[in-house]
């Protein structure tokens, strides 16, 4: 199934232009769907800031950064982006409700041969294949931040993905140079079920005062080596983000081991959302 050539990305915020930008350099024609102007500079200004730390460390040359922006096209027109696509993928906030509308709208416009697939880090992939009237072409290819160097991609079955979709996806993955892993349709998959509780537990060593953010990270850093401590990668994915993953582990499993700590919720309720913000366990300029 390496028929894939053209796709469109749905949203272009940090998740969304990563993708882009590794299905560009990797030769594919790019759809890159934002809902105004202003986000669509956005995206593709951060795409070509990252092709440009490409070029200066040497990985890509001035002309593949050049040719990779122009396989890319902004779009403000969901239903125009996707009439003749082979894949989309969504990267929409993680808000079931936007994103079964904007499913509701691919699937009414997208051809029949066209494999839908979203980068939620936790939504049930079933469900959001509900929405549409094509379940077995839907199916969870999740990134991982910054996407143009984390070689994984979760490939996520739901109940009714077809095989030949799933071996489409590893082909596709393979081709944008990363490494796809395959996991089952359960909450948080597996990546953010391993990860979100090992966040969720360092920021209760904060709350329960066993430690600063500081100490705690340089326990993991220098212990476990970790790239980042679990404080400073949770404000870099996104306060926000690891309380709607925890929110969903702890419904889903309606297990009290995924509560998340109030501290989180605090955190987010004054709006200290990490990286994004300017301020979560850590200050950033
Ligand atoms: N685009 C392109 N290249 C980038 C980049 C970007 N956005 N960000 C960093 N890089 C490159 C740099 O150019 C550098 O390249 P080099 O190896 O050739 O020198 C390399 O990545 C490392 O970057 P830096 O030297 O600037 O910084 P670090 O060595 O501190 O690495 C990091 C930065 C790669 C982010 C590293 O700290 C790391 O791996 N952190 C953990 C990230 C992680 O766990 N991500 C997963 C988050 S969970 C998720 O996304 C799932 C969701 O569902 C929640």
């Amino acid at each position: 199934m390496s028929d894939i050539k053209k796709v469109a990305v749905v949203g272009g915020g940090t998740m969304g232009n990563g993708i882009a930008h590794v299905f560009a350099i990797s030769g594919f024609q790019v759809k890159l769907v934002e809902t105004s102007r202003e986000l669509a500079d956005k995206a593709l200004n951060t795409i070509g800031k990252n092709l440009t730390r490409m070029v200066t460390k040497e990985k890509i040359s001035e002309k593949d950064k050049e040719e990779a922006l122009l396989r890319i096209q902004p779009e403000l027109n969901l239903t125009e982006a996707v009439k003749d696509v082979d894949l989309v993928v969504e990267a929409v906030p993680e808000h079931f409700k936007l994103k079964k509308k904007i499913f509701a709208e691919i699937d009414e416009h997208a051809p029949e041969h066209t494999i839908l697939a979203t980068n939620t880090s936790s939504i049930s992939i079933t469900k959001l294949a509900a929405v549409t009237d094509r379940s077995n072409r839907f199916i969870g290819m999740h990134f991982f931040n910054p996407v143009p160097v984390m070689k994984l991609v979760e490939v996520i079955r739901g109940l009714d993905t077809g095989d030949e979709v799933i071996q489409a996806i590893i082909e596709i993955s393979e081709k944008l140079g990363k490494v796809p892993v395959q996991a089952n349709d359960s909450p948080g998959f597996v990546s953010n079920r391993v990860l979100m509780p090992m966040i969720n537990e360092a920021i209760y060593c904060v709350y329960e005062g066993v430690a600063e953010p500081k100490a705690v990270d340089d326990v993991m850093k220098l212990g476990m080596a970790h790239p980042m401590g679990p404080l400073r990668l949770a404000d870099f994915v996104g306060l926000d983000v690891c309380l709607d993953v925890l929110n969903v582990l702890y419904d889903g499993f309606k297990d009290p081991k995924y509560r998340p700590c109030p501290l989180l919720v605090k955190m987010v309720d004054a709006g200290k959302l990490g990286d994004k913000t300017g301020e979560g366990f850590f200050k950033y300029d």
